[in-house]
Order: C-alpha cells, then structure tokens, then sequence
C-alpha cells in the first residue's frame, strides 16, 4: 500500500465522510473552499445533502465491506458526520486511514452509559444517573426520572419521564436503558471544543439553546448567563477534550440547574447543530476547525466576530407556509444569512436548513432571526 502522506495533509487531500447529512455538507463546502476534495458514505438516498457537495458519494451501508474499502483507498484520513457509525467502520487498522475523532472516541458517545461512566471517570459532573439492569429498577433510582435508551437517541427520541410506579410500563423491554435523575433546568448551553494532533485544545463561547419538542429551536452566542457558568462549562469541555486525547471537534451539551449547577447532559463528538452560528460569527466556523483537526493543521481562531443567533428550519415551516417560504422577506431583515440542507421533502421535525443572525448584542441578533423566521410564513 502507498505510504500516506506526512502530517500536516495539504490542501488537494482527501478527508472521507462517514455520514451524509448536513454536517458532511457543511464540512464539504469548507473543504471545497480550502481546496480539499471529500468523498462522503452513506445510507442514502442519493443525492444526499453532503453528497450535493463532495467530490464524491458513496451510496452503501456503513459497514459494507467492499464499499468500505474502496473509501479508505481514496482518502487521506477518515471523520465522522455523524456518531452512529460501527466503531470497525472508522478504524482502518494501522495501515488504513486515520480515523479523526478516533473509534474509541465515537463508541463511547455512541452509548450513554460509556458516556456517562467516561465522564465520570474524566471527573466531569453530570446529573445524578444509573444503568438499569431492568425497567423496574428505575423504582429503586427514585422518581421523578428520565429514563433513555443507552444508543441510538436523537431529539428526545428514545426518552420516557417517569414520575412513578404508573409509567414504568411504557418502558421497553429489549434495549439497555440508563435513568436519569429530572432536574429542574434554569438553562440549556453548550461548547464545541476542538483539539489539533499536536494537542492544542481551543474552544467557542458559550452557547445558549432553546428546544421546542426537544428538538433544537434556536441558539444564541455568547450566552446570556453569568460568566462563572461559561467557565464552568469551558472548563468541562477541555477536560473532556483532554481525557478523551480528542483529535475533531465535540460538542459539550450542558444543563444549568436552578440550583445553579452546570452538569454535562451528552456530547456529540462532529460539530454540533447549536455551533453553526460559527459560520458567520467566527473566523474559524466549526467546519472548518474540523477540517483543519482532521488534516493535522493547527486549529483555528474562535474568538467571535460579533453576537450571533441561529433559528433553525424545520419542515413545519413549509408546512406552515403551505408551499414554498417566503425567503425574500426573511433575507430582508438585516444581518441574516440562509442555509439549506438540499433536501426536498420537508416533513414536520426534518431539519431542512437554519437561519443566522449577527447584531450588536446576543438579544438583538436572537430577535432578528426569530422575525426573519417568522417572516417566512405569512
Ligand atoms: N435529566 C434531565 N432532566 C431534565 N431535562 C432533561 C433531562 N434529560 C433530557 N432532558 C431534556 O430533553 C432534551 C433532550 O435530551 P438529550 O439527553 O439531550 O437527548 P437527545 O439525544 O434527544 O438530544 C434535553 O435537551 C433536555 O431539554
Ligand atoms: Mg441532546
């Protein structure tokens, strides 16, 4: 096999894509612009929202073999869109590709309990939380509780509250299951960290982030809480960077309690929906951060140009608007830019694009998203 390149891998490489959602897209045009070609794998259908923009589509399950091998022989190193990968997809062997983040890295934010027990074992604070052997074991945690399933939740899929004995019978059965302790949440915020192969850890302001139906509804940057939450919380996403010798960006999904504490809810380790305000607002966007930590370069600057607010774009909106949004009255509100994912079929909770913000003040940038959203939809 030809050797591969030295570290740092230059502008003309390859960075495969394991995933072909919009992060892959997000992540290709970045590569685009810096001259770098991406192939990208996945499920499908084609064309994907990452496939529109990489150089190439691999249209095949995540762990088929042949498809598999063809990737790792066209590119230089191998990053995830997406955490739900098989760990033996990333990891190509010695010979192979490198995998930035790395298989151990992305298996265990695959599962809340590795989460939880590696952030545990990192010395970072979470909410009060148990593995449950069996459903009803959640009695014996205490109630009220969030019961999840340990792999494979997204936008509070997969997550039940308990507040008592009544609702243990709508847990399923057949899935490993940890339980959480319900706090009371004064707010919800986030960091994405990035860390270089050479070690350096950078991070972004701290991100405040609203969820309708648990799903991401809008973020604002900087977060309007006190500075001793933010640095909390940037202190728990560069230990986590650090115990997990991370080579990617992550992001650091936090809760601050109204007894004013600030534990670590989940980790993604990709960019990260709430850090796409960095697009516009950084002069490294967490794209390309990703890039530059894939590629071995040294990480980029994160201090933010300005305030900035995202909103993102469900598929309720072109429900809502009966047809096609009103994208002019939305771009007519000053300081928004308008992203779209290339998907064409906008169904109710679909994340079909955002909207950014930048203003002189985190409220100002929030309010300039939210009417160019609302404009949408007469
Ligand atoms: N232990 C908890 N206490 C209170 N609210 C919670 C708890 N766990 C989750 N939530 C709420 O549910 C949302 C989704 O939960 P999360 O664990 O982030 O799962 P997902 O993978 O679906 O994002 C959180 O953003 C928060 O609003
Ligand atoms: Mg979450």
């Amino acid at each position: 096999m030809a050797e591969r390149p030295a570290v740092p891998l230059p502008p003309g490489s390859t960075v495969g894509v394991l995933g072909t959602g919009q992060l892959g897209r997000m992540l290709a045009l970045a590569a685009r612009r810096s001259g770098y070609r991406t192939v990208t794998l996945g499920d499908g259908p084609s064309p994907t929202p990452c496939g529109q923009v990489a150089d190439r589509e691999v249209v095949a399950p995540y762990d088929d073999p042949v498809a598999l091998a063809a990737f790792r022989a066209e590119v230089d190193v191998v990053t995830i869109e997406f955490e739900n990968v098989p760990a033996a997809s990333l990891d190509a062997g010695r010979d192979g590709p490198p995998a930035r983040p790395s298989a151990r890295v992305a298996s265990t934010c695959q599962n809340r309990a590795r989460e939880k027990a590696f952030l545990r074992d990192a010395g970072v604070p979470t909410v009060r939380w148990a593995d449950l052997t069996e459903p009803e074991d959640v009695a014996a945690f205490g109630f009220p509780a969030v019961v999840k399933t340990a792999a494979f939740g997204y936008d509070g899929k997969g997550q039940w509250r308990v507040h008592g004995p009544a609702d243990v019978a709508a847990l399923p059965t057949d899935v490993d299951l940890v339980a959480e302790e319900l706090v009371d949440l004064a707010a919800e915020c986030s960091v994405i960290v990035a860390r270089g192969v050479d070690g350096t850890v950078v991070t972004y302001p701290l991100v405040e982030n609203h969820h309708t139906d648990h799903i991401l509804d809008w973020s604002v940057a900087p977060a309007r809480l006190p500075a001793p939450v933010a640095a909390a919380a940037d202190a728990h996403a560069r230990r986590i960077a650090e115990a997990f010798e991370l080579v990617g960006v992550l992001a650091v999904e936090l809760f601050v309690t109204t007894a004013g504490d600030v534990v670590v809810n989940e980790l993604a380790p990709r960019p990260h929906n709430s850090g796409h305000l960095t697009i516009e607002a950084a002069p490294t966007s967490q794209f390309d951060q990703q890039l530059r930590a894939a590629c071995g370069l040294p990480l980029g600057a994160t201090t933010p140009f300005r305030p900035a607010a995202m909103a993102n774009l469900l598929g309720d909106v072109w429900v809502a608007a009966g047809g096609e949004p009103d994208w002019a009255a939305a771009l007519a509100v000053p300081g928004v830019t308008l992203h779209l994912y290339g998907k064409t079929d906008p169904r109710p909770g679909r994340k079909m694009g955002h909207l950014t913000a930048l203003a002189d003040t985190p409220d100002d940038a929030l309010a300039r998203v939210l009417a160019a959203r609302s404009a949408l939809v007469h």
